[in-house]
């Protein structure tokens, strides 16, 4: 877990606005669900045999002996609050949106961490191929809108309860023929989740998958037609993505469409920027109606990882505006100046101060490295005169202006 320090805050203020204007464009409504949830919630939707379930949830006893979580993931907190607020009694499709911190438990690595952010969007209520490529598309705009170029879309579908269990049958049965090539960790999976194994990127694996069944070879007749309109409408949208048999996620609540985006760069594919994917049973596994669903998330770390690789070329975070310093010297300017920095604010004009500072020197150097236009100086002399002096940092220039003047001034020439 990690701080997020002032330095790092312009780069999540830039994510989150990005994410608000996606939001706002394609109708999402803003949902904030609590950080943590009962346990249950989280290994019935997510799977009580996925990793961030067994091996990841952060989990604790409250004094009155039930069993929470922090929550690893948004979607099974969303899904039980559309149930718990009878949200499917609106109109639907109904949209929602999240963002904020999630919890795992897992070996802490660049862009891996135990505490991270997500942005999130979720459909309920809607079963067309449509929602899917939608959805897809959302998280395609919104990290090309935070100036990402390579990137690389990959989707599969992994069936529904109708195909997938004869699909698994079959993928078991291969796999025991070759149980001896599998890795320690395939060969533990194999009994509990066998689908996990084509998710392995372990070499020993490798040629174990290659040659193992695949299911969009063995997908019912209804996925099969949703999976092809869900590709006839990404074509449509010409969103460049690959088919990826082996591509099954770490939830067990998917159906039909899953998807994955990465980012191509010179040192290679880097790890997931955001996933998701069809989950048309979870409302009703959670003991709700039954409502189709669809939606994906994005790890903000990881984003911004990216983003601050490329700063140094690719300028995307502006400085923040100061372009109005205010400068005091001696005790009755400076109560004077904390009054004018009010009348400033009142007219939301931002302005840089350096209070704490005595020497006039010295602030005005500060004016300096911010980059502002011009300095407001108040001396000894303009407090009792009720006058301030405005500098033009460029050039020097100095003028002296009756200080209830001064907003309005400084308003005009900041229009120019
Ligand atoms: P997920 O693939 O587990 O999906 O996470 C989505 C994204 O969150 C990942 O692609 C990655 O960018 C980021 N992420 C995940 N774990 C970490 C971590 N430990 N540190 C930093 N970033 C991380 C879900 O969570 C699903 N709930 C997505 C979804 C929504 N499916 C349907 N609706």
């Amino acid at each position: 877990m990690h701080d997020i320090l002032p330095e790092d805050q312009p780069f999540f203020g830039k994510v989150y606005k990005e994410a608000d204007e996606i939001a706002e464009f394609y109708g999402f409504q803003k949902i904030d669900t609590p950080v943590v949830e009962d346990a249950e919630l989280f290994s019935r939707g997510i799977g009580l045999s996925t990793d961030i379930v067994e091996k990841e949830m952060f989990g604790l006893r409250t004094k009155g002996g039930d069993y929470l979580a922090l929550r690893p993931e948004f979607t099974a907190g969303i899904a039980r609050s559309y149930i718990e607020h009878g949200m499917f009694n609106m109109p639907q499709p109904l949209k929602l949106y999240s963002r904020g911190p999630l919890f795992r438990y897992e070996h802490p690595q660049a862009g891996r961490y135990r505490q991270f952010h997500q942005v999130d969007f979720e459909v309920f209520g809607e079963k067309s191929a449509v929602i899917d490529a939608q959805i897809i598309q959302i998280f395609y705009n919104f990290l090309k809108e935070l100036k990402f170029k390579n990137l690389i879309i990959e989707v599969n579908s992994i069936g529904d309860s109708q195909c997938r269990p004869y699909y698994k049958k079959l993928l078991g049965n291969y796999l025991r023929s070759r149980e001896n090539s599998l890795c320690a960790d395939c060969r533990r999976r194999m009994r509990e989740n066998p689908l996990r194994i084509l998710d392995c990127k372990e070499e020993k694996c490798q040629p174990v998958k290659a040659q193992a069944p695949q299911i969009v070879d063995h997908l019912c007749e209804q996925c099969n037609a949703h999976f092809k309109s869900v590709l006839e409408f990404l074509d449509e949208l010409e969103l460049p993505y690959h088919l990826n048999p082996y591509l099954v996620r770490g939830l067990d609540y998917y159906t039909k469409t899953v998807f994955e985006i990465f980012e191509d760069t010179e040192e290679g594919r880097q790890s997931a920027l955001a996933g998701g994917g069809r989950f048309d049973s979870l409302v009703k596994m959670l003991g709700g109606k039954d409502a189709p669903a669809c939606g994906g998330a994005a790890g903000v770390e990881r984003i911004i990882r990216a983003v601050k690789e490329r700063a140094k070329t690719d300028q995307i975070i502006p400085a923040a505006e100061k372009k109005i310093f205010l400068a005091q010297l001696g005790e009755l300017a400076k109560r004077k100046s904390l009054k004018l920095f009010e009348e400033f604010r009142k007219a939301r004009i931002s302005v840089a101060e350096s209070f704490g500072r005595d020497s006039l020197k010295t602030q005005l150097r500060s004016a300096d490295r911010l980059g502002s236009e011009y300095a407001l100086i108040l001396g000894q002399k303009e407090a009792l005169d009720g006058t301030v002096i405005i500098r033009d940092m460029k050039t020097g220039h100095q003028e002296t202006i009756k200080m209830e003047k001064v907003v309005n001034e400084m308003q005009k020439r900041l229009r120019k």
